[in-house]
């Protein structure tokens, strides 16, 4: 198992072909994928989001990172870096409904920060969260990220944020 990262509660580790179940436990749920632009995922396309688009970023040593629940060993989601095309690096998370509410996002977000400026070395992080998506711009402000703006992408308001590197090394 390839772990990235630990905190106090949890384990982050890549994902891998074999979790295909997981991401569709997580991207089947209407409620998580409610505002991130996507429909919900089948069992069928699950390899294709695992080997298109986590994948490629394990590649750049950055990437969406599988989140495990340290006590009960649980898959509760996922946080990490992704490279947009336009070259900023997004922070981003998504977790189980029945994982919510307990600072989990958080605290994932807050390691995850803290390993772009530390360990990638990376001057500037991004985030961005559909208007109505306060939970995930709740999580963004708690990791310090500052509001830069809202935009329009495919007809949906977006607000972003962007937190730069106080990392000296
Ligand atoms: C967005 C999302 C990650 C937010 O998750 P969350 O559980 O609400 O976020 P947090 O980890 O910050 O937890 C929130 C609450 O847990 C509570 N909590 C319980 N135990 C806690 C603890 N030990 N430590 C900290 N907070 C705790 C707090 O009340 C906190 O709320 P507050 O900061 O307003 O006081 C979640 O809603 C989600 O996965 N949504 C679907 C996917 C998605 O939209 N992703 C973002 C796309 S932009």
């Amino acid at each position: 198992m390839n772990i990235i990262l630990q905190t106090d509660r949890l384990l982050f580790r890549q994902f891998t072909l074999e979790d295909a179940h997981l991401i569709f436990e997580l991207n089947s749920d209407p409620e998580v994928v409610k505002y991130v632009h996507e429909a919900p995922t089948t069992r069928e396309n699950a390899p294709t989001v695992i080997r298109d688009i986590i994948l490629p970023q394990y590649e750049l040593g950055l990437g969406r990172w599988a989140v495990i629940n340290s006590s009960g060993n649980e898959f509760i989601g996922w946080c990490g870096l992704k490279k947009l095309t336009n070259g900023d690096i997004d922070l981003g998370f998504r977790y189980k409904r029945d994982h919510w509410g307990k600072g989990y996002a958080t605290e994932a977000a807050l390691a995850v920060v803290k390993y772009a400026f530390e360990v990638q070395g990376l001057d500037r992080i991004i985030g961005r969260a559909h208007i109505d998506n306060t939970a995930s711009q709740n999580v963004l402000e708690k990791c310090g990220m500052q509001f830069m703006g809202d935009t329009e992408e495919d007809g949906q308001l977006v607000r972003n944020y962007a937190l730069v590197s106080t990392f000296k090394g």
